[in-house]
């Protein structure tokens, strides 16, 4: 499309409204705070696409943008009120039209991707043709709309800072949860043997993803000096119990863990192992997830190949996004919670 054209387009686009979760407060209830309406549809900018969306996924991250919390969400989100329209950042659909500039994309081809400024929960969200790829031909749009946020951090947490390498012994914490059923996969297609750390109902889930081993952490010891890395998703363990179960060079690399903090939601587990690995053999870390399109593109290949299969429990239409929320935060999910548009 010339650029006459879009910005025609993006004109007349703005004048048409959609169905959209609207979110107007913070609060951590998601059924106080996530409510239906109708809204403008937005309009490409310039190297934006606007996508149709088919399907966008809830995760850990949905709940902090939803209730604002830890505080530090808000310098970047808006201070007394949200500024987006929804807490929605993953997305699978159509693209529908293309900002000035766009050369990666046209009309009608079927992308997955992170949207800008948020707002996936919707008929229509925007997302800049850098954080786009094409959906993969060989899942549904309801699979492609897991994939961007949590196996990108997955594929970044097990490739690029626990640097794992075949023959590995891995362990995976958290290994049924949204970021974990990626990172289990990804580490089993670099070669590594896997275990994965979750409930005891979701273990069989948890091995048909690829792992050579499951443990309960409700019930199982972990192995002390046997892993060459560890992946820390979930669970909120000492620092000192982590590194026993590490060898003398091994690598710890710290996700998350939620502890419902304020202010700083338990981060100070993460900056203290930052602090501590210089003066030890292991390797103690953490990350922020830069949610790149080259990533997007190597999960791409990995889905296309059929190393990677993205775990998708339940999907929720639109109109139930809150009840998506909740399911996720009550800890029912195994793998990811998709909300079908
Ligand atoms: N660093 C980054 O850039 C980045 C990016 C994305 C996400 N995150 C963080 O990563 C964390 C996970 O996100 P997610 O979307 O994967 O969440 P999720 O889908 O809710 O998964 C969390 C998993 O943790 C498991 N779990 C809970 N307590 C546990 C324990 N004591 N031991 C072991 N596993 C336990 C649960 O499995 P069971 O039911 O089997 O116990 C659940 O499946 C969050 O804290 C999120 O904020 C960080």
């Amino acid at each position: 499309m010339d650029a006459t054209g879009s910005a025609r387009a993006a004109r007349s686009s703005g004048a048409e409204t959609m169905s959209a979760v609207e979110q107007t407060r913070y609060g951590t209830a998601p059924r106080h705070v996530l409510g239906m309406g109708r809204t403008d549809r937005p309009a490409p900018r310039e190297g934006q696409v606007l996508v149709r969306v088919r399907a966008a996924s809830v995760d850990r991250g949905t709940w902090h943008l939803m209730a604002g919390r830890p505080y530090p969400v808000r310098l970047v989100f808006g201070l007394r009120r949200p500024s987006f329209l929804n807490p929605g950042r993953n997305l699978a659909g159509v693209v529908e039209e293309v900002g000035q500039g766009v050369t990666d994309f046209r009309p009608g081809d079927e992308v997955y991707g992170i949207a800008s400024g948020n707002g996936t929960f919707a008929e229509y969200a925007v997302a800049k043709q850098e954080k786009l790829d094409r959906k993969p031909t060989n899942v549904s749009f309801e699979q492609a709309a897991a994939v961007p946020v949590s196996a990108g951090t997955a594929l970044e947490a097990v490739r690029d800072h626990a640097r794992v390498q075949p023959g590995e012994e891995v362990l995976v914490i958290g290994a049924s949860g949204g970021v974990g059923t990626f990172a289990v996969q990804i580490a089993h297609a670099l070669g590594a043997r896997v275990t994965g750390l979750a409930s005891g109902a979701k273990l069989d889930a948890v091995r048909a993803l690829g792992a050579d081993g499951v443990l309960d952490h409700r019930r199982d010891e972990i192995p002390q000096g046997r892993f060459d890395a560890v992946i820390d998703i979930a669970g909120r363990r000492p620092l000192a119990q982590l590194r026993r179960v590490l060898t003398p060079h091994g690598r710890l690399v710290i996700v998350g863990g939620e502890t419902g903090g304020r202010l700083c939601d338990g981060l100070g587990r993460q900056f203290r192992a930052a602090l501590l690995s210089p003066f030890v053999g292991q390797t103690l870390g953490f990350f922020v997830s830069k949610e790149r399109g080259a990533d997007l593109r190597a999960l791409t290949g990995l889905i296309e190949a059929g190393s990677v299969t993205p775990l998708v429990d339940r999907v929720f239409p639109l109109a139930e996004t809150a009840a998506a929320v909740e399911y996720l935060i009550d800890g029912r999910a195994t793998g990811k919670v998709v909300v079908t548009v």
